[in-house]
């Protein structure tokens, strides 16, 4: 990965330069540059690493926890602060990755809110999330206010109070009535997440179109159509722009044993799932095979953490006791598997005008079971447009390429606020990629067209 990088001495003279990490020719550019960015931020930590062809630029501080982002009609960006509500922000912006916050104001005030976020198509109607509820609120981007709160789907709390708690949203673009929901697991390995009635560890859909109404609010574990289970805590959730398939990043287990062996420093794998076309009613998935293992089955990342892995491939579903990995032929494995402990949050696919889907975005949001940390990234991942899947083998080590990433990845564990932590990812309208990092309170913008660095 190092060869992505510029050099540190060209890393320090973009440092020097105006505009983040856009880089320049040294030769033609000085500090009065017309280029220059005049309201440069800089993060309180060691700026990520940004990899050559791109640059970064921090552009909002002082937030709380940002996590899910979206774009409204007017080009303002909403916000889900975690604890704290849903915040509209407009940007002063001077081209490239130089903006500046113009305004900001909190539109839902709800301390329930955590991460999921969507919008209508027609940017009227916005989907919010708590751990319990989803809720939807009619929008007016010209007032900035959002009213009449609406429970759309109830019961997703898990009895503990505790567990996973983010309810990842998406509003199918090929079905833009259909509304999907992910839950993730009340435990580390939650047993009762084998039932399908519980409702756990699932990704469901959800007819929202006001003709529904008189269904709402839904029962999450009985309403809805099933659209995969096994998962233990699905967060980033993503329709392919052409196909229509959706797909999915998975946090997989901690602390995990095989044979009573401790494998947990590498195993099991993150997954990236896939889950083909919304299912609009329940005959639609009569036959698909939708479970994905947890907490049965897990993907192996590194076969060299024990002796009953070592023959097996990459990405292969094992169990905790090697007598039952027979059980997993039967579960649907990932399409592809990453670091253990990396923690992806996000999957977006970039705006397409051509049709042509060549690559998706990924954000790690870092490790804590781990000794050496990992993650703490957003990464790249190139789809094949005539398959309309990764291009990398099911077994592949190498499928991600960083964009942003912590210079001392070794620094990131544990403290909270000492390197970017990403979350929540959205395009604006002219093919810029915002990403919120919710440990430091921050939104960036990347975009193409740099020579790499240190980020601004
Ligand atoms: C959503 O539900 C309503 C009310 O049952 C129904 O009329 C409509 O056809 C459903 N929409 C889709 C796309 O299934
Ligand atoms: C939520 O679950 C409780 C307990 O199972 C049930 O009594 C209640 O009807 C459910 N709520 C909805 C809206 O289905
Ligand atoms: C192995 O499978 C059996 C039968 O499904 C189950 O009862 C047992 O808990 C499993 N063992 C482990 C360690 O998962
Ligand atoms: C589609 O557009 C992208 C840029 O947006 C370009 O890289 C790609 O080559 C185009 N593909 C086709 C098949 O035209």
């Amino acid at each position: 990965m190092a060869s992505l990088f510029k050099s540190v001495a060209a890393t320090a003279v973009a440092l020097l330069l105006a505009c983040g990490a856009e880089a320049q020719d040294t030769t033609t550019t000085t500090s009065s540059s017309p280029s220059a960015c005049a309201t440069v931020l800089k993060p309180s930590y060691s700026a990520p690493v940004v990899a050559d062809g791109w640059k970064a630029q921090l552009i909002a501080t002082d937030l709380s926890r940002p996590r899910g982002l979206k774009f409204d009609t007017k080009g303002a960006l909403l916000v889900i602060e975690s604890g704290v509500g849903l915040k509209h922000l407009t940007f002063t912006d001077n081209g490239g990755t130089c903006l500046s916050v113009k305004s900001s104001k909190t539109v839902i005030t709800d301390k329930d809110l955590n991460h999921g976020l969507e919008l209508s198509q027609d940017g009227k109607t916005l989907y919010v999330s708590s751990a319990s509820t989803v809720f939807s609120y009619t929008y007016d981007p010209d007032t900035i206010s959002a009213t009449n709160p609406t429970r759309l789907i109830t019961n997703m709390s898990h009895p503990s109070g505790g567990g996973h708690v983010t309810r990842t949203l998406l509003l199918s673009k090929k079905h833009p009535s259909h509304l999907l929901v992910s839950r993730g697991s009340a435990s580390n390995l939650d047993l009762p997440s084998l039932t399908e009635s519980s409702g756990v560890s699932q990704i469901r859909v959800f007819n929202i179109s006001s003709e529904a109404s008189s269904s709402f609010p839904y029962d999450y574990p009985t309403g809805g159509v099933l659209l995969a289970r096994g998962l233990r805590n699905s967060v980033g959730v993503a329709e392919h722009p052409s196909t229509g398939g959706i797909w999915s990043v998975e946090n997989s287990a901690d602390n995990v044993a095989r044979g009573g062996r401790d494998v947990h420093e590498d195993n099991p794998g993150e997954e990236l799932n896939a889950h083909g076309p919304v299912p609009t009613t329940t005959n639609d998935n009569n036959n698909t095979p939708n479970n994905y293992g947890y907490p049965t089955c897990f993907a192996l990342w590194s076969p060299s953490s024990a002796p009953s892995f070592s023959t097996l491939p990459v990405g292969t579903q094992f169990a905790l006791d090697p007598a039952n990995d027979t059980l997993c032929a039967a579960m649907t494995p990932p399409r592809l598997t990453f670091p253990a402990h990396t923690a992806p949050l996000d999957l977006k696919f970039p705006p397409t005008k051509n049709g042509s889907v060549e690559e998706a975005f990924i954000t790690f949001h870092g490790s804590w079971n781990r000794a050496a940390p990992a993650g703490y990234k957003l990464s790249i991942l190139s789809f094949s447009p005539s398959s309309g899947e990764p291009v990398a083998q099911r077994d592949s080590i190498d499928a991600l390429r960083d964009v942003m990433s912590a210079p001392d990845v070794g620094v990131c564990g544990g403290r909270e606020g000492g390197c970017m932590r990403p979350v929540g990812m959205a395009f604006d309208a002219a093919g810029r990629l915002w990403v919120a990092s919710d440990a430091t309170g921050e939104v960036w913008v990347v975009m193409r067209g740099g020579e790499g660095g240190e980020g601004g």
